[in-house]
């Protein structure tokens, strides 16, 4: 059953289902350097419904944001052993940027991550990427960390992360 969270213009914001998945890799293929097996899109799929969440134009996929959920240290609290939800990817194809997409994306996916009782939500990101940055500072996410050379070709990441109340 397709579950809409919510409509902007003509965009629809919905849980992503099982044949969602080969659009979102086409779109992940085309706006991100860091792939995935389809094994692991089906397994998040199945772990976070919730937080698995798709854009849709005219029955398109033109966007998505898939997480994960983890035990580990706090972000915020020192020696806090805390429930995290984790953006593992989001992207929005070009064309289609710029219209507060990627903010739904973001903010239907804490709505996601909350019903799975985390305390905390993060991610890491570019930190060249000076779009996706300033959209998660805007939605409440600051720079927890700096990680030396995170990505296969060198670049540093920023952790952002944000407290759920
Ligand atoms: N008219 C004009 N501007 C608008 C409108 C509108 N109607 N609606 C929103 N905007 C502005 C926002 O205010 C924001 O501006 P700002 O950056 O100056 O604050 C900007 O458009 C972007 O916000 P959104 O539209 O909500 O986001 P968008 O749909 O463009 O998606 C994203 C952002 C996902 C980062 C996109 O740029 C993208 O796909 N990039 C390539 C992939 C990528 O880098 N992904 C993140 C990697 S990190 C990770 O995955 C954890
Ligand atoms: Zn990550």
């Amino acid at each position: 059953m397709q579950v809409i969270l919510r409509q902007l213009g003509d965009c629809n914001i919905r849980r992503a289902e099982p044949t969602d998945l080969i659009p979102i890799m086409e779109i992940n293929l085309k706006t991100l350097p860091e792939h995935y097996s389809d094994y692991f899109y089906e397994s998040l799929l199945a772990e976070i419904p919730e937080a698995f969440i798709v854009a849709e134009i005219a029955g398109q996929n033109i966007g998505y944001i898939m997480c994960k959920t983890e035990y580990g240290f706090s972000n915020f609290k020192k020696l806090g052993f805390v429930k995290k939800g984790h953006v593992v990817s989001i992207a929005v194809l070009e064309e289609y940027r710029k219209k507060g997409i990627g903010q739904a994306l973001v903010e239907e996916s804490v709505n996601g991550i909350k019903l799975k009782k985390c305390d905390e939500f993060y991610l890491e990101v570019r930190c060249s990427n000076n779009d996706a940055v300033r959209l998660y500072e805007k939605l409440g996410f600051a720079i927890r960390q700096k990680l030396n050379t995170y990505y296969r070709d060198g670049e540093d990441a920023y952790l952002m992360a944000i407290e759920l109340t």
